[in-house]
């Protein structure tokens, strides 16, 4: 466990980061279409509605803000929430781009969000959760969702990481990522906040088939936070270790497979 000066020292790195990576982020990451497929059946409640309130916390670049504005047809009043700034700028241009015109960026931390009561039907989060501070999170979630609404988290555990080839192959990866939560450490701080209530725990789990020379530009890029966590030095050492691992591991280097998972909680405002 970090103090919370650790913490605040930390968040100024990984924001510097995000900085960095902004540009470049979407490329550099694999967006799954079926987490989103999955929200908006679960939002069939709400999905007759002519207008539905989201609000995407951490929404970094907007993938996932653009894919649930798609799949609810235009109907998606969305808050586009992150605490960085170029990481919203690329958001925007983004957006516009396809074609979205119903949203509004925000720059906020996720633990005290500028909105007000029991202003909207579904709250949803992608790979940010473990940059936030968790109790202060749900809490705010708590207070902004109406009634009976949702929320989506949408994460992987530390479990999850090290199964994936960048845990099972990239030397120090999974010491170097401490922050991720554990299935049961989510479910106790939901369980924490009376308005909330867990609903379901989904897993969704998919199979990739990259090249050697796809991953090294993913990694060389940051497109994982944990590479901050290395020097420049453990870095390279760590990625000659890693083009080692995956030539002995796979017989054609050009196809390396494994399993990429995570968890999603669907998580209600008691009504
Ligand atoms: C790994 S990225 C995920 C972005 C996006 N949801 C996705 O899946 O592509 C995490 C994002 O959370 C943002 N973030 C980190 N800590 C935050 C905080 N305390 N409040 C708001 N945003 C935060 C970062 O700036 C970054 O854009």
């Amino acid at each position: 466990m970090y103090s919370s000066f650790q913490l605040e020292e930390r968040k100024k790195d990984i924001s510097f980061h995000f900085s960095q990576v902004a540009k470049h982020y979407r490329d550099l990451r694999t967006t799954d279409p079926e987490p989103i497929v999955y929200i908006t059946q679960e939002l069939d409640s709400v999905s007759n509605l002519p207008r539905i309130d989201v609000a995407d916390i951490g929404c970094g670049d907007g993938r996932y803000s653009l894919l649930l504005a798609k799949y609810l047809d235009g109907k998606v009043q969305l808050r586009c929430v992150d605490n960085n700034e170029h990481m919203l700028e690329t958001l925007v241009t983004y957006l516009k781009a396809n074609g979205i015109s119903k949203f509004v960026s925000v720059k906020s931390d996720a633990e005290s969000l500028p909105f007000g009561d029991n202003s909207f039907d579904c709250i949803i989060t992608f790979n940010a959760v473990h940059h936030f501070k968790l109790r202060d999170f749900l809490d705010e979630s708590a207070r902004i969702l109406r009634d009976g609404s949702l929320l989506f988290i949408y994460t992987r555990t530390p479990e999850q990481n090290s199964r994936n080839i960048w845990g099972r192959c990239f030397p120090q990866f999974c010491q170097k990522e401490t922050r991720l939560y554990h299935r049961h450490e989510l479910e106790h701080a939901v369980s924490a906040v009376p308005a909330l209530k867990l609903r379901t725990v989904r897993e969704f789990k998919y199979e990739r088939v990259t090249s050697l020379e796809r991953l090294i530009e993913q990694a060389e890029n940051r497109h994982y936070s944990t590479f901050w966590f290395y020097s420049e030095e453990e870095f390279v050492t760590a990625l000659d270790g890693f083009r080692q691992n995956i030539r002995e591991r796979f017989s054609n280097s050009n196809q390396a497979r494994w399993f990429d998972e995570n968890l999603l909680l669907v998580i209600e405002k008691k009504g």
